[in-house]
């Protein structure tokens, strides 16, 4: 154990190389030996997200721009910046019945600090809640693309798929809610897309699932949160690997609110049936109300 063939060599590591404690120089080295990133480029006095330095964007960017230029890297314009952050927006609490908010006030009861309670509430975020998106995309894209390989209507290939998907008893990304026979976040969403330029094919394919999934279960089967999210950022060039990202960047907020109120109003690990909670915040109101 030792330095090897990096002596000589300095950098912020080499006090723990020189240590000896966890560098085998007999192991095969990697070249090279750290990685390349695109995004952030920090120095002494100096950040700069994707070129920007941050204290210009502090203060002319909103978030949702500042969200799409870390993963894009490059700025859209404010109409999709505004677009973005109505995503986040939307999915930011759904009080403590979801899944993820659930977990983190459980983890609260018990004592744990906010970051595990945050953790906790993430780790919550899955297929089935919250981490549909990304499958929801890769299904309308599977329709697209049989649309576009088959040369067929949208609306023939969504049949095809949604058949196959029935023969194997596979459930839809992206539709389907338990308290929600309609998703109120779904309307504002596209139209906030349409009024970004940001609805085409994706959307209708979207509403084309819906449509067809109602007809082959004879019951309204609606897009959910995640489904919107999910036709949207097809519509913006997203890749669907990326795009569960968004609902946890979204919720991040909500399960910090929850968990801190857990830990400041509730006796300590307590039985917690998450649909037996009573809301005792302010009565429905408009922010245009003045
Ligand atoms: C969200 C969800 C769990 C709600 O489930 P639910 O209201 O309890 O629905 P049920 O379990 O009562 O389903 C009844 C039937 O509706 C059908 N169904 C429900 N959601 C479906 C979906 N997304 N795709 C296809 N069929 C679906 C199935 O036929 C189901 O019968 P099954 O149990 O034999 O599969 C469910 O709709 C689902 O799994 N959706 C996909 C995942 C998703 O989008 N999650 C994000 C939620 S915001």
């Amino acid at each position: 154990m030792g330095v090897g063939r990096l002596e000589g060599v300095r950098g912020p590591w080499s006090e723990t190389l020189e240590s000896g404690s966890c560098f085998d120089d007999t192991a095969p080295i990697m070249e090279p030996l750290t990685f390349k990133t695109a995004i952030t480029s920090t120095k002494p006095n100096e950040i700069l997200l994707r070129g920007y330095p941050i204290e210009e964007l502090m203060g002319n960017v909103d978030f949702g721009q500042a969200v799409y230029l870390l993963f894009r890297g490059e700025l859209p314009d404010a109409r999709v910046g505004k677009l973005i952050t109505a995503i986040i927006v939307s999915s930011i609490d759904h009080g403590p019945t979801a899944c993820s908010v659930n977990g983190a006030r459980l983890s609260a009861s018990t004592g744990a600090p906010l970051n595990a309670c945050v953790a906790a509430g993430v780790l919550n975020i899955n297929r089935y809640h919250g981490g549909a998106i990304e499958d929801c995309a890769k299904a309308i894209l599977e329709i697209t693309g049989r649309a576009d390989a088959e040369s067929i209507t949208l609306e023939a290939a969504t049949a095809k798929v949604l058949d196959e998907y029935r023969a194997r008893k596979y459930r839809v990304a992206g539709f389907g809610h338990l308290l929600h026979t309609a998703d109120p976040r779904t309307p504002r969403l596209f139209e906030l897309a349409k009024e970004s330029g940001a609805c085409g094919k994706y959307v209708e394919t979207c509403q084309l699932i819906e449509a067809a999934l109602t007809k082959q279960l004879g019951k309204r089967l609606p897009i959910n949160v995640d489904g919107a999210i999910a036709a949207v950022l097809l519509e913006l060039g997203f890749e669907p690997e990326l795009m569960n990202g968004f609902f946890m960047i979204a919720r991040v907020p909500g399960l910090i609110a929850q968990a801190r109120e857990e830990m400041t109003r509730e006796k300590k690990l307590r039985t917690i049936i998450p649909e037996a909670h009573t809301y005792d915040g302010p009565s429905k109101r408009s922010i245009g109300a003045g």
